[in-house]
C-alpha cells in the first residue's frame, strides 16, 4: 500500500510525499450513544486510508483517489463541497477546518488509496479526514493536538458529507491503540485504553455489502429525535442536557405521554449508555459471555427501538444467535447496512464462515465478506 501510493505520487507530482496513514474502526458496544453525550467502546483496526501529500508553491489542490480512479483540481479560495466525488469531500472538508480555524492553507497535492471498504460501517470517511487533518498539520507545522484534530475531522463531516456524526469514529481513527479499546465519555471527552482480553475469542466482521441509502437521512432524523426527547424532559426538569443525563422514569413520565416513537428512540439510548458501562466491567472481568449478551441486546434495540438496521444485517445477527460458538453479535455503526460485529470462538471460525457464506448468499442474493479485525494503532506518519 505504501510503496504502492510512493510510486504513484513521485510519478504524478514529481517529488517525495509524506505519507499518512489513518484506521477503520469498530465498536464493541454503545451504538448512537456519542452524540447522545454517553460512552462508546471504539478500537482502530488494520484497515486504513493512506495519504500521500506535499505542499504546493501555489493555491492549486491537486488529489487523486487510486483505487476509484478518480482525480480533481480545484483552489484554496474555492473551498466547498461537492455532490459527486464523496471521497472529495472528506479531503476538502478537512483542508477547509484550517482556513475557519484561522491557519494559513497553500495549495497541495494528494494520493489517496484505502482498504477500509466503502459503506461497511468501519469509517472509512473518518480515516480519509483524520489521514488528511494529520498530514495537513504536519507539513504547514501547525501544531494541534489530536484532540484538536478529532474535531476538525469531525467538523468536515458535518460541514461538507452533510452527516451531523458524533464523535467515536474519528476520535478513534486519530487515538487508536493497538490491543486496546477505548472507553471514551463523549461529554466530557475523558477516555481510557481498555486491553482487549478476548479469552480465545476473535472479532469477526461480517459486511453485507449492502448500503441502504437511507444512512445518512435517517442518521440525522435519529439525532433530531433524540433532541426533540431532550427538549420535553427539560420543561420539567432543566438540568437536563442530553440523553445522558435522563433516566428511563424521566421517560415516562415527560416523553412517553406525548409520542410512543419518540419515546422508543430515547429509550434505546438511555439503556444503551446504560449497558456499555456494564459491558466494560464485564469485559474488565474477563466475562465474555455477559459482554456477548449485551451485544446481542444491544442489536435487537437498534433494529426494533432505534429502527436503524435492515433484513440483511438482521439475518446475519439471527444466522448466529443459537451458535454456541459466537458470543456476541450486532449490527455496528450508523445502521441501514455495512456490518456485523461477532465475537467468534477461535477454532470456530472457519466453519461458521463455511456455513454462514452460502446461506447469505441463498437468503439474500447478495456475496458475504469476511474480516478478521485487528487492533492496532491510530492515525501515524508511515513515509
Ligand atoms: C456513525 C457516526 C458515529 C456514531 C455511529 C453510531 O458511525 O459517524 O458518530 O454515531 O454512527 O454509533
Amino acid at each position: 500500500m505504501k510503496v504502492k501510493i510512493l510510486q504513484e505520487f513521485i510519478s504524478r507530482f514529481g517529488r517525495d510525499p509524506l505519507i499518512v496513514k489513518s484506521p477503520g474502526r469498530i465498536n464493541i458496544i454503545g451504538e448512537h450513544t456519542d452524540y447522545n453525550n454517553g460512552f462508546v467502546l471504539p478500537a482502530a483496526i488494520d484497515k486504513a486510508a493512506y495519504i500521500a501529500m506535499s505542499l504546493r508553491d501555489d493555491n492549486e489542490i491537486h488529489l487523486v483517489a487510486l483505487d476509484l480512479n478518480e482525480s480533481i483540481s480545484t483552489r484554496v479560495e474555492d473551498l466547498k463541497p461537492t455532490t459527486d466525488l464523496s471521497w472529495t469531500n472528506y479531503i476538502l472538508g478537512s483542508a477547509a477546518q484550517f482556513q475557519k480555524n484561522g491557519l494559513a492553507l497553500s495549495g497541495f497535492n494528494a494520493v489517496l488509496v484505502s482498504d477500509v471498504p466503502i459503506g461497511a460501517g468501519l469509517s472509512s470517511s473518518a480515516a480519509i479526514e483524520c489521514a488528511t487533518v494529520f498530514a495537513l498539520n504536519e507539513l504547514l507545522g501547525a501544531n494541534l493536538s489530536r484532540l484538536t484534530m478529532v474535531g476538525m475531522a469531525q467538523k468536515a463531516e458535518h460541514e461538507y458529507a452533510g452527516v451531523m456524526c458524533g464523535i467515536m469514529d474519528q476520535f478513534a481513527s486519530m487515538m487508536g491503540k493497538k490491543d486496546h479499546v477505548i472507553r471514551l465519555d463523549c461529554q466530557s471527552l475523558e477516555y481510557q485504553y481498555v486491553p482487549l482480553k478476548l479469552e480465545g475469542y476473535k472479532i469477526v466482521l461480517f459486511n453485507t455489502n449492502v448500503k441502504h441509502s437511507l444512512a445518512s437521512s435517517e442518521y440525522n432524523t435519529r439525532r433530531n429525535e433524540c433532541i426533540q426527547a431532550v427538549d420535553w424532559v427539560r420543561q420539567t426538569e432543566p438540568a437536563v442536557e442530553s440523553l445522558r443525563d435522563v433516566t428511563e422514569l424521566m421517560l415516562d413520565q415527560y416523553v412517553k405521554p406525548k409520542s410512543e416513537l419518540i419515546d422508543r428512540r430515547s429509550r434505546f439510548v438511555v439503556q444503551e449508555i446504560e449497558r456499555l458501562l456494564i459491558g466494560c466491567l464485564d469485559l474488565s472481568e474477563g466475562n465474555i459471555q455477559a459482554l456477548g449478551k449485551k451485544m446481542f441486546a444491544t442489536h435487537e434495540g437498534l433494529s426494533k427501538m432505534y429502527e436503524v438496521s435492515c433484513k440483511e444485517l438482521d439475518w446475519l445477527v439471527d444466522f448466529v444467535k443459537d451458535n454456541p460458538n459466537v458470543m456476541g453479535a450486532r449490527m455496528m455503526g450508523g445502521g441501514f447496512g455495512g456490518c456485523t460485529i461477532n465475537l467468534v470462538k477461535e477454532d470456530a471460525i472457519e466453519a461458521l464462515i463455511e456455513s454462514i457464506e452460502p446461506a447469505y448468499e441463498q437468503a439474500m442474493h447478495l456475496t458475504l465478506t469476511f474480516y478478521i479485525a485487528s487492533i492496532e494503532n491510530g492515525t501515524e506518519v508511515v513515509g
